[in-house]
């Protein structure tokens, strides 16, 4: 047994885990000013684990309204989950005094437009290139305004992330006032009842002409949200399944996961909702499931098992072995 653990340990380290190096201070918040272009002024704070793997993934965490970046590192898991896989996340901050994010203005609505979503994938562009990060890899999650620039930074930059967790937002461009930092209050009230395909062309035209990959959706939200009406966890839905091909009617129900009172609604490989019955916005964060869904728990411990099992030069057809972990 101990045997193994020291081979485990050593295979992490094959995987490329390695220690800080003396020169940069990790395993805190830290704001970093130059990034790039800033055409909103937007603010960047990253935390960079202890244990960075060597060509991590990034997770960008974005703040509700009243946030700032720092609340969202203390109030969520992120930071001690980046210890645990080794990857980096990005806490943008919003430049405006309520500290919403602009998801109503053209340009934040447009790939490559300017405004808040731009500067936050200039972020990315600037962690990728200074921590050999893994472009493949590139993730975003927010809660509320924070979760209505995840769904806009998918639909603007589909080239740019792999996987998206939403935590009670609103669809991408179901904000627009054609002002910066607007309040559309017939999205937020929950007003809207459109069709699938509306919702899925408006996020197809966030990049005209764009015909690559796009990122996994999860949607998460509570019946009882007096913020942001729940009718938006249904737009939202229609908004990817659209986007993916897929009926607005789950193939899989899996009631109270990730816990009671959370259903998990299969729609296909890229999109689910969890619904909270009886939730209101101040909605849990599932840190756990959320490394499942940005394919770190699943494939990075099936990728160590099997180079452990490399390492002790076993192959797959041995006999009286029994995988874990
Ligand atoms: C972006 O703008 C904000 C506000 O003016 C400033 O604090 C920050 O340093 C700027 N960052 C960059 C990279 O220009
Ligand atoms: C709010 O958004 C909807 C579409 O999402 C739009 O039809 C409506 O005009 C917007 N309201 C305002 C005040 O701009």
């Amino acid at each position: 047994m101990r045997f193994l653990i020291t081979a485990f340990t050593s295979a992490l380290a094959v995987c490329g885990i390695t220690a800080a190096g003396p020169l940069e201070r990790r395993a805190s918040l830290q704001q970093v000013t130059n990034f790039g272009a800033n055409t909103s002024g937007t603010k960047m704070y990253i935390y960079v684990p202890n244990k960075l793997a060597s060509n991590p993934a990034v997770v960008v965490a974005i703040h509700y309204c009243t946030g700032t970046a720092n609340a969202y590192y203390a109030g969520t898991p992120y930071a001690s989950l980046a210890e645990k896989y080794g990857f980096v996340v990005i806490y943008p901050e919003s430049p405006y005094s309520g500290t919403c994010w602009d998801v109503s203005s053209r340009a934040a609505l447009t790939h490559n437009g300017g405004a808040d979503s731009n500067s936050i994938v200039n972020m990315v562009s600037y962690v990728l290139d200074k921590y050999n990060g893994d472009k493949s890899r590139v993730f975003v999650t927010g809660s509320s305004s924070g979760a209505m620039m995840t769904n806009v930074l998918a639909a603007t930059y589909p080239d740019v992330f792999a996987a998206g967790i939403v935590y009670a937002g609103v669809p991408a461009t179901c904000f627009y006032t054609g002002t910066v930092n607007g309040w559309n209050s017939t999205c937020s009230q929950g007003k809207l009842d459109l069709t699938q395909e509306y919702w899925a062309n408006q996020a197809r035209n966030a990049y005209p002409g764009y015909n690559g990959p796009r990122p996994r959706m999860r949607i998460h939200h509570g019946t009882a949200d007096t913020t942001l009406n729940v009718q938006n966890y249904y737009e939202t839905i229609k908004q990817w399944t659209g986007v993916f091909g897929y009926s607005t009617t789950a193939s899989k129900t899996y009631p109270n996961m990730p816990a009671s009172p959370y259903t998990r609604y299969i729609f296909g490989p890229n999109v689910e909702g969890v619904l909270g019955s009886g939730v209101t916005h101040d909605i849990k964060i599932f840190g756990d499931a959320d490394m499942e869904w940005f394919g770190f728990t699943v494939s990075a411990t099936s990728r160590r098992l099997k180079l452990l099992l490399d390492w002790l030069g076993w192959n797959g057809n041995r006999q009286g072995r029994r995988e874990t972990g």
